[in-house]
């Protein structure tokens, strides 16, 4: 046993945590086990929320690797978001952002606008509680229970990567609709996506394949960012609706920049593998997670050989 694992024993044992197996998973039925924050899987820390399908994990991996990819984004982006709202952050105002995760948005926005207060919400509670600017505010939320704030308190709403969390349904009927609920008139909703990925070589499509094929399964639809401009124009309550889009080239072959998105899409591979290979399991694919390991080492060498880059957008639109 490694050294992480017998770090999450202790951890068990200290908070009262529960570790379970893939097999234990898929035999808890939802409400069994959520009297515990989080659950174990593979060595891997997951929220324990009943009902809510997001599969990333929740622990120290996952926390560095969003903060990392965050600093990607910015980089690629050379902005934290595209929307016309700088002056208004200037001289002060309230921005949220929905499914914070650690934080590293808010944070980094927090330290640039200081006169405005940025308020994060995730269901796990991996954001910061003390040690953090003063102009910032995490709590610990379920979205689709609604956003516990007043209608029109925020004058700018940002969503990034949000794409595992909500079925198509949940997004085009509820998600955008809420979050322009708590935006105030003349306010800026901004949501930033992975679109997809070109130049695949064979051994990453056929794991990006297998990501798809698990998320359709459970009503998520692979192709959501190129959709989320028109769930925006359904909901009527923007004007303006923009697109932009950048790419990321992955592997060496994308300088500096191109090494951290292929750490970042290999961490991410990681994250997913015991979601994934609990749905290889059930399609009696017969892939082992020895052969997984292989695939995502020889995902690495492709990036270069195939010239592999990532597209992300962002779509943003002002509240009539
Ligand atoms: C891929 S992470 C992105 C985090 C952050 N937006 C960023 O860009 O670094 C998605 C986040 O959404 C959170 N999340 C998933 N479903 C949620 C829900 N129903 N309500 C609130 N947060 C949720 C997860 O806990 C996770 O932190």
């Amino acid at each position: 046993m490694g050294a992480n694992n017998s770090k999450i024993r202790r951890k068990s044992s200290e908070n009262n945590y529960q570790i379970l197996s893939t097999e234990q998973l898929s035999a808890t039925s939802p409400g069994e086990t959520d009297t515990n924050k989080f659950k174990y899987i593979e060595g891997r820390r997951f929220h324990n929320w009943p009902d809510i399908h997001y599969d990333l994990p929740n622990d120290e991996v996952e926390i560095d690797r969003l903060h990392l990819e965050h600093f990607l984004i910015r980089d690629v982006w050379q902005s934290n978001f595209s929307s016309p709202i700088h002056e208004q952050l200037l001289s002060g105002c309230n921005a949220l952002d929905v499914g914070c995760g650690p934080g590293a948005w808010c944070l980094d926005m927090a330290t640039t606008y200081k006169n405005s207060k940025f308020y994060g919400l995730d269901i796990s509670p991996i954001f910061p509680t003390e040690i953090k600017p003063k102009n910032t505010i995490f709590q610990e939320c379920q979205i689709l229970d609604g956003i516990p704030h007043k209608d029109q308190t925020f004058d700018f709403c940002h969503m990034r990567f949000m794409f595992p969390s909500f079925d198509e349904n949940q997004w085009r009927t509820y998600v955008i609709k809420e979050v322009g609920r708590v935006l105030k008139s003349g306010g800026y909703l901004e949501i930033s996506e992975y679109k997809l990925c070109e130049n695949c070589g064979p051994v990453l499509k056929r794991l990006l394949d297998l990501r798809s094929e698990m998320m359709t399964n459970i009503g998520r639809n692979p192709n959501i960012a190129s959709l989320l401009g028109e769930f925006m124009g359904d909901t009527e309550l923007f004007e303006e609706i923009n697109y932009d889009e950048k790419i990321i080239e992955t592997g060496s072959w994308g300088g500096k920049l191109g090494e951290v998105a292929r750490d970042d899409i290999f961490t991410r591979m990681h994250a997913i593998k015991p979601a994934l290979m609990n749905h290889i399991k059930y399609s009696g694919l017969g892939i082992t997670s020895e052969d997984y390991d292989r695939m995502m080492s020889q995902c690495i060498d492709e990036f270069n050989e195939y010239k592999t880059y990532f597209v992300t957008c962002r779509w943003y639109g002002k509240k009539l």
